[in-house]
């Protein structure tokens, strides 16, 4: 399904990971943001751009159908969807007169949603293809997160005439600029003085073309800069650049940051970077366990164990594997020397050491997420549910 944006409507807390994993369950769905007031309905749906309202109308549907009604007028291009335990006839013909082009009775039923959601997907195909956003997180600091997303951008940059962008969400220690030696004058930091939505000409301003052809944001040029980039402004600049990017490849957000899961919830793609010890394989599965209790589509995460072939002291990616019981989408081997020649002269690996065995698993990667049908080189190993680890959790 092509992407649809969703703006989500929710003020009940124990309904809410039940709506984000049912919504998230669907390829192309990106929740922009979530509101929990109906009276900031309106004001979320003019900063972030969506293409559907789904409101959940419980526990007081009167106090919520009044704004749907007004969101619906003003917002012509927006349709409502309205989630409900109630089947009253009248709730729903009441419903549909506020203009809510679909009703949802609870437990949703995914076919009716997958239809719901498919209409509007079928409604803006004629529409500017939005590219695809694929976030890079490290599931620990060090881990080679950067690497991995400054040369997959590259990649992915051969891989499509069209355009590819990276950004830095990495506001304080980023270093996308230094992996590629470029010297912006402006940055995300510059994007952020206004909160309502962006035009693309500000941006363009910000980004810096690498000679590999693809752009770079990069984080604030100033350390307390990065106090005035908020979570919205992040989506608000990604939405930006997916309306004319094919690719746009986000370094972080770090640490998990109070970001994070804004650009999750926009991602279709989430790469997370491992290194082969048990502190780091600790805090990602209980990153994946956080993140399955706040309906969070783990489909969408890919598990990428880099410096596999070091000094990994008797872990293997499969061991990774049956101990997440979840697949491993790419390893990346372990080469000081390639990947810190590139990184000390700012050069991706593809100009520095095109035939290093890390720019080609990297290459890999980049040709997988491209086209998922692609010819298969290698068969993937199934999870098995146990390992070595499996004793430590
Ligand atoms: N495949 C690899 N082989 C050898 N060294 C690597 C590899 N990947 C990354 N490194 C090294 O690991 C160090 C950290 O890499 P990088 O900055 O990409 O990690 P990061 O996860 O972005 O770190 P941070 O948490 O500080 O943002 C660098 O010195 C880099 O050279
Ligand atoms: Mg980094």
């Amino acid at each position: 399904m092509a992407a649809v944006r969703v703006l989500v409507f929710n003020a009940e807390e124990e309904y809410t990971a039940t709506l984000r994993s049912t919504l998230l369950s669907f390829s192309g769905v990106k929740i922009v943001a979530e509101v929990d007031e109906p009276a900031v309905m309106a004001h979320a749906l003019n900063q972030f751009p969506a293409d559907v309202l789904v409101a959940n109308l419980d526990p007081v549907p009167e106090a919520v159908l009044p704004m749907l009604e007004e969101v619906a007028q003003t917002n012509k291009k927006v349709e409502v969807f309205a989630v409900s335990n109630s089947t009253d006839g009248q709730l729903i013909l009441a419903a549909m007169r506020h203009g809510i082009r679909e009703f949802l009775t609870k437990p949703i039923d995914d076919n009716a949603l997958g239809n719901a959601l498919g209409k509007v997907a079928e409604r803006h195909s004629g529409d500017d293809p939005q590219g695809k956003l694929v976030t890079v997180i490290g599931g620990a600091g060090g881990v080679g997160a950067t690497t991995i997303a400054v040369n997959l951008a590259v990649e992915l940059k051969e891989l499509t005439s069209a355009g590819v962008a990276v950004v830095d969400l990495d506001h304080r220690f980023g270093q996308v600029a230094t992996h590629l030696d470029v010297d912006p004058t402006y940055t995300m930091a510059d994007l952020c003085d206004n909160p309502t939505q962006l035009e693309y000409q500000m941006i363009e301003r910000a980004l810096v073309k690498h000679q590999s052809g693809v752009q770079i944001l990069s984080r604030p040029n100033q350390f307390m800069q990065a106090d005035n980039i908020t979570a919205a402004h992040c989506v608000g600049v990604l939405s930006t650049l997916l309306a004319q990017n094919d690719y746009v490849v986000v370094d972080g957000p770090t640490r998990f940051d109070f970001g994070t899961k804004a650009v999750l919830d926009i991602s279709d793609f989430n790469m997370l970077v491992l290194q082969l010890v048990v502190p780091t394989v600790r805090s990602v599965h209980r990153m994946l366990e956080g993140m399955t209790e706040v309906g969070f589509n783990l489909d969408r995460m890919k598990l990428v164990c880099n410096r596999v072939g070091g000094e990994s002291g008797g872990i293997t990616p499969e061991d990774v594997r049956d101990t997440l019981n979840m697949d491993v989408f790419g390893e990346v081997p372990d080469d000081w020397n390639a990947v810190n020649a590139a990184i000390n002269v700012g050069e991706p690996l593809s100009a520095s050491s095109p035939k290093s065995k890390v720019r080609q698993a990297i290459r890999g990667m980049a040709m997988r997420l491209h086209d998922p049908n692609g010819e298969i080189t290698e068969e993937p190993k199934e999870a098995k549910k146990g390992g070595i680890l499996s004793k430590i959790f």
